[in-house]
């Protein structure tokens, strides 16, 4: 499995994949797995959908890469479809979360000085995680990724998750804040969700300060939560949304989308990327797109999310080892009361493919495309899985 070309940066489990199908993954030596991690919250429709195949071959056979020199027809067509489900106006591709983040960042500090305001701060959140580059390994609120890479960028201060005093706290003493940056649910950070109404509480103090509201969507976005962006669970837009993850099923693609004020800052030479938004990537997206809201997975994320989290909480009511299940959509949380990462090994024994995070919270994204019968599935296994780590753990 390791292999000493490659750099020592992943804890990677011992097993390889040949293939897969819907929220099948096979590995080298055949065996199932039914998919409740999709890559990370990638893969939301399922391994080798046949949309995501068709646009890859048909778009290879065209064009893969031009570069941003020229226009980009793919990229115009996925731009206006993206607007077109999130009510923003303008987007940037990037090839990765983080750098869409990145771009993100850039606005409002440009946004600030473009205001007289020569240090631009913003506030992030504990907890929080938005990418390992520089810029977004600061932003992202979790010591151990930090650790290391000192010096960190300055321009950031940190508010607790959730508290809409503390951000009012910062602005009372902080006059150069041009933004706040969060994730409507922290996927890294252990399955935690923004109460209702807290979105738009803060959209109206960030109206009121004059701030962007910028909100991370790589893991959020693209359908996971019930919704195509979960700040759609409300009434609001934020100014700048970012995204990745979901929106390639598996190929590189990232996205910056702003409105209104925040569409208007940068201006040519301010920012680009030689691959992001290539036409591969670009068709690819746009299949994404469109089958995501012609498939209606949306609504099933709605449905076999609340089907799933009805059932954990039936079958685990008793389990003195359960602490909490949370989610929305098919971004679940199931936290136990002690670490329990070695449960990914006894699911993973059973042909359950999933995650924990933070130690003790059993992190499930299943692919979007989920039916009921293999929602049950997952219960099972995974019911199992946890019935053999209390065992052991006893
Ligand atoms: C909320 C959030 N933001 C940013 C990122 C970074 O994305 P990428 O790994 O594509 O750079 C992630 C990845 O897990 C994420 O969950």
């Amino acid at each position: 499995m390791t292999s000493s070309a490659l750099m020592n940066t992943y804890g990677r489990q011992p097993i390889t994949f040949s293939h897969g199908k819907g929220v099948r993954l096979y590995d080298d030596a055949g065996n199932e797995y039914l998919d409740a991690i999709s890559g990370i919250g990638v893969n939301s429709l399922g391994h080798n959908h046949p949309a995501v195949t068709a646009a890859i071959t048909s778009q290879a056979e065209q064009l893969i890469h031009t570069s941003n020199l020229y226009g980009v027809e793919r990229q115009e067509q996925l731009a206006e479809r993206l607007c077109k489900v999130s009510g923003m106006d303008n987007v940037f591709f990037s090839n990765s979360g983080a750098e869409a983040n990145e771009a993100a960042i850039k606005i409002a500090r440009m946004f600030g000085h473009n205001n007289g305001i020569e240090k631009p701060t913003i506030i992030v959140m504990e907890n929080a995680f938005h990418g390992r580059t520089m810029a977004t390994l600061t932003a992202t609120g979790n010591r151990k990724i930090q650790a290391g890479f000192e010096p960190l960028l300055s321009g950031f201060v940190r508010a607790p998750y959730s508290d809409l005093d503390a951000i009012k706290n910062i602005a009372a003493n902080n006059n150069d804040i041009v933004a706040v940056l969060a994730e409507p649910i922290q996927g890294e950070g252990g399955i935690n969700i923004l109460p209702d109404n807290f979105l738009s509480e803060l959209r109206v103090f960030c109206d009121e300060k004059n701030w962007l509201l910028m909100l991370d969507e790589v893991q959020t976005g693209n359908g996971r939560t019930g919704r195509y962006f979960a700040y759609q669970h409300e009434n609001i837009l934020p100014d700048v949304v970012t995204t990745a993850k979901g929106l390639g099923n598996g190929l590189p693609i990232g996205a910056c989308l702003a409105q209104g004020k925040a569409a208007k800052v940068f201006g040519p030479g301010n920012h680009g990327s030689t691959y992001g938004g290539n036409p591969l990537v670009c068709a690819a997206a746009k299949a994404v797109v469109d089958t995501v809201v012609e498939d209606k997975l949306c609504e099933n994320a709605d449905a076999i999310g609340a089907y799933l989290l009805d059932q954990f909480s039936n079958a685990l009511a008793d389990k003195p080892l359960l602490r909490n299940i949370r989610g929305k959509g098919l971004m679940i949380g199931i936290e136990l009361t002690t670490p329990c990462a070695e449960l990914v090994n006894i699911a993973r024994s059973k042909g359950l493919l999933m995650n924990v995070t933070v130690g003790q919270v059993i992190r499930l994204l299943p692919p979007l495309i989920i039916n009921q019968q293999e929602a049950d599935e997952l219960v099972a296994k995974l019911i199992a899985a946890i019935s053999d780590f209390e065992q052991q753990t006893q």
